[in-house]
């Protein structure tokens, strides 16, 4: 662990303090966002990427026998169909992150920051499960709070690694497709995107059969597979909810 401070270049918004931080889980990966250069340093690496990218830079690749250093956006969890992933090829690659801003938590209700890779957010996580998706935004509504918003790759594997991790069951995540067939709405309003469907659901999904409308992350997947599937909404279910 790093404790430097990097502010990005020249754009007051953006700078942050950036933590840096070696993963040794596979759920910290990144994205490559150009092409590589030599580094002295892990840190040397992350500031120079801060200098080139500063509004997406986030996390490096950096070898330190060959002093190769690959810039690299925010990290997250191995995503299928996501082709520009930069996984560790060697053991003497390091994957190092910046820890992104850490959202306010107004911790009533038994919400909590959980972090994943230096992303994190305000979740509550259920402790038994609602009868419907319906049910579940209520309750999360009750609570000042949303169903769960991916809407990032990073926000995204946040929500899986920590439902992979703490909760042993099938939870649902605010995005379903009720209003219209087919055209998926996250819980802040937002539609999912062409770019986040492509990585989003399990491979096949969403089947979009019948009345498979809401979204859901399922146990039986943690093992080997990255992805949501649709499922009834009336089924009971675990669930995460979001606060801002
Ligand atoms: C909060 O956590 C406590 C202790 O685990 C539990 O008894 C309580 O039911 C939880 N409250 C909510 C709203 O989940
Ligand atoms: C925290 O959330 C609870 C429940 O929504 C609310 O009653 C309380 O006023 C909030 N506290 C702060 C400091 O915002």
């Amino acid at each position: 662990m790093y404790t430097c401070i990097f502010p990005a270049v020249g754009v007051v918004s953006i700078q942050r303090e950036a933590y840096l931080t070696q993963a040794t889980g596979q759920e910290c990966q990144t994205l490559q966002i150009g092409e590589p250069w030599t580094s002295v340093s892990p840190i040397a690496c992350y500031a120079e990427c801060m200098i080139r990218y500063p509004d997406s830079c986030q996390s490096v690749v950096y070898n330190s026998h060959t002093q190769n250093c690959r810039p690299g956006s925010v990290a997250f969890g191995p995503i299928q169909r996501i082709t520009t992933s930069i996984p560790e090829t060697g053991s003497t690659d390091g994957v190092f992150y910046a820890r992104q801003p850490i959202p306010p938590c107004n911790k009533t209700d038994n919400f909590t920051i959980y972090d994943v890779c230096g992303t994190s957010a305000c979740m509550h996580l259920s402790t038994s499960k609602a009868n419907s998706y319906s049910t579940a935004k209520n309750i999360c509504s009750l609570m000042n709070s949303k169903l769960y918003v991916g809407n990032t790759r990073a926000k995204f594997s946040t929500f899986w690694y920590t439902a992979k991790k703490y909760m042993n069951a099938d939870i649902l995540i605010g995005l379903n497709d009720i209003t219209t067939e087919g055209n998926f709405v996250w819980e802040n309003g937002e539609s999912l995107s062409y770019e986040q469907s492509q990585y989003i659901w399990i491979i096949s999904e969403p089947s979009g059969t019948g009345d498979e409308d809401c979204a859901d992350a399922r146990q039986l997947d943690w093992p080997g597979v990255f992805g949501l599937n649709d499922a009834k909404c009336s089924e009971p279910k675990h669930y995460i909810c979001e606060r801002w």
